[in-house]
C-alpha cells in the first residue's frame, strides 16, 4: 500500500487536506516553461523530446510541490500516430488532416503501429517515474474517443463540434467505426503509459457536453466504460479519472456507469451540487474556476475555501475546473495552494 495522497483519495479515503494538482500546470504562464519550449523550437518537438517533456513536467512540481505530475504530451498525439498529419498554427491552435470518409477511417494505421510514433512519450514517462519525488503521483492521459474524433473530423478545434455531429448524424456506421478505432488505440496507448510507470490515467472528454441524450450514452459514456474495463482487466487496481467536461446532469452516476474511480468536475456545476449528486459515488476532482488564477486576491481565497469546504466530507482531489490559461499569474497559484493547505 502506498502513502501517496492522490492514490489514497482515489481509493476513497477522506483526507484532512485534499491533495492538489492543476490541469495544464506545465504551461505558458510559467517563465521556465516558455524557456524550455523555446529551446525545443515548437510545441510538438517539446512533446516528442523526452528529456525536455520530462523537464517541463517537473517544473511545476519543483516550484509548487503539487501532489501529482501530469505527463507532458497532448491528446492529439494519438490520432497523429494513427496517420493524419498534425501541426499547430501559432496563436491559433491545432490543425489536423481530416478523417471523414469510410475509406479514410479504413486507411488509418493499425492499432499496433501507434507505438512507432508514441515511443518517445513512453520514454518521458520512464524518466518521470525515476525522477519525481517519492510522494508525487504520476498521471498519464489520453483524450476520450468523442473529443479526439471531433478534432480528426473537423481538422481543428470548434466551438460547437458541428462537423463531428454531422458525420454522426449522416453516416453513423463510419462515425462508429472511427470511435471504435480510437477506443481500441486508446487502450493500447494508456496501457503502454502504465507499463512505463504511469500510476493513474485520466481521460479528457473536453467536448462531452455537446452530446445530448442517447448520444451522450453512446459516445461519451460507452467508449469511456470500454476503455476503463479493458485497462482494469490488464492492470488490476489501476485508478482512472474521467473528465466528461460540461456533462451537467450527465455527471450523475457517470463514475458508476463507467467504472471510473474519480470524476473531474468543470465550472458549469457548483461544488455544493456536485458534493450532493456526484461525490456520493466516490472521489471527485475540481473545480475552482481557472479565471481566479488571473484575477487572484480575496475572491480567489474565498472561492478556494468554498470548494474545499463543499467537498470536505468525501474523497476529493483539489484542481481547477479546466486548464490554467497563459495569462495567469504564478503568484496566484501559490496563493491557491497556501489556501488549500493552510485553511
Ligand atoms: O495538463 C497538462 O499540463 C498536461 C499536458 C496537456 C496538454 N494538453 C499540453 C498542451 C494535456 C493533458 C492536454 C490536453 C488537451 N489538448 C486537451 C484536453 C483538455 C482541454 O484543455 O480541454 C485538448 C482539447 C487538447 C488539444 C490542444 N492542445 C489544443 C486545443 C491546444 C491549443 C490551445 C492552447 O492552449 O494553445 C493545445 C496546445 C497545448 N497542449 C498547449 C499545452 C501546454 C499549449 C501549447 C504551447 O505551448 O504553445
Amino acid at each position: 500500500m502506498t502513502d501517496k495522497t492522490i492514490l489514497r483519495a482515489l481509493r476513497g479515503e477522506v483526507l484532512p487536506t485534499p491533495p492538489i494538482w492543476m490541469m495544464r500546470q506545465a504551461g505558458r504562464y510559467l517563465p521556465e516553461y516558455r524557456a524550455t519550449r523555446a529551446q525545443a523550437g515548437d510545441f510538438l518537438s517539446l512533446c516528442y523530446t523526452p528529456d525536455l517533456a520530462a523537464e517541463v513536467t517537473l517544473q511545476p512540481i519543483r516550484r509548487y510541490g503539487f501532489d501529482a505530475a501530469i505527463l507532458f504530451a497532448d491528446i492529439l498525439l494519438l490520432p497523429q500516430a494513427l496517420g493524419p498529419r498534425l501541426w499547430f498554427e501559432a496563436g491559433e491552435g491545432p490543425r489536423m488532416e481530416t478523417t471523414t470518409t469510410r475509406a479514410q477511417v479504413e486507411a488509418l494505421r493499425p492499432t499496433g503501429a501507434i507505438h512507432d510514433t508514441l515511443a518517445p512519450v513512453y520514454d518521458t514517462v520512464r524518466i518521470l517515474s525515476r525522477e519525481l519525488p517519492r510522494e508525487t503521483t504520476l498521471i498519464g492521459f489520453a483524450g476520450a474517443p468523442w473529443t479526439v474524433a471531433t478534432y480528426m473530423i473537423a481538422g481543428r478545434g470548434s466551438r460547437d463540434q458541428a462537423a463531428a455531429h454531422a458525420l454522426k448524424d449522416t453516416d453513423r456506421a463510419t462515425f462508429q467505426l472511427l470511435i471504435d478505432r480510437i477506443t481500441e488505440a486508446t487502450v493500447e496507448y494508456l496501457s503502454a503509459q502504465v507499463q512505463a510507470g504511469a500510476e493513474v490515467v485520466k481521460l479528457f472528454d473536453s467536448w462531452a457536453g455537446s452530446l445530448k441524450g442517447a448520444d451522450f450514452h453512446d459516445f461519451a459514456l460507452a467508449p469511456t466504460a470500454r476503455i476503463i474495463a479493458a485497462l482494469k482487466a490488464r492492470h488490476p487496481g489501476l485508478p482512472v479519472i474521467a473528465f466528461p467536461r460540461e456533462a451537467g446532469q450527465g455527471y450523475i452516476g457517470f463514475a458508476r456507469a463507467t467504472g471510473a474511480d474519480c470524476v473531474a468536475l468543470d465550472n458549469s456545476v457548483t461544488p455544493e451540487w456536485a458534493a450532493e449528486h456526484v461525490q456520493c459515488d466516490g472521489c471527485v476532482q475540481g473545480n475552482l474556476a481557472p479565471e481566479h488564477m488571473v484575477t487572484g486576491g480575496e475572491a480567489l481565497v474565498q472561492a478556494t475555501r468554498r470548494v474545499v469546504q463543499a467537498f470536505r466530507n468525501g474523497p476529493h482531489i483539489f484542481n481547477l475546473g479546466h486548464g490554467i490559461t497563459p495569462d495567469a499569474d504564478p503568484a496566484n497559484v501559490q496563493l491557491m495552494i497556501d489556501t488549500v493547505r493552510g485553511g
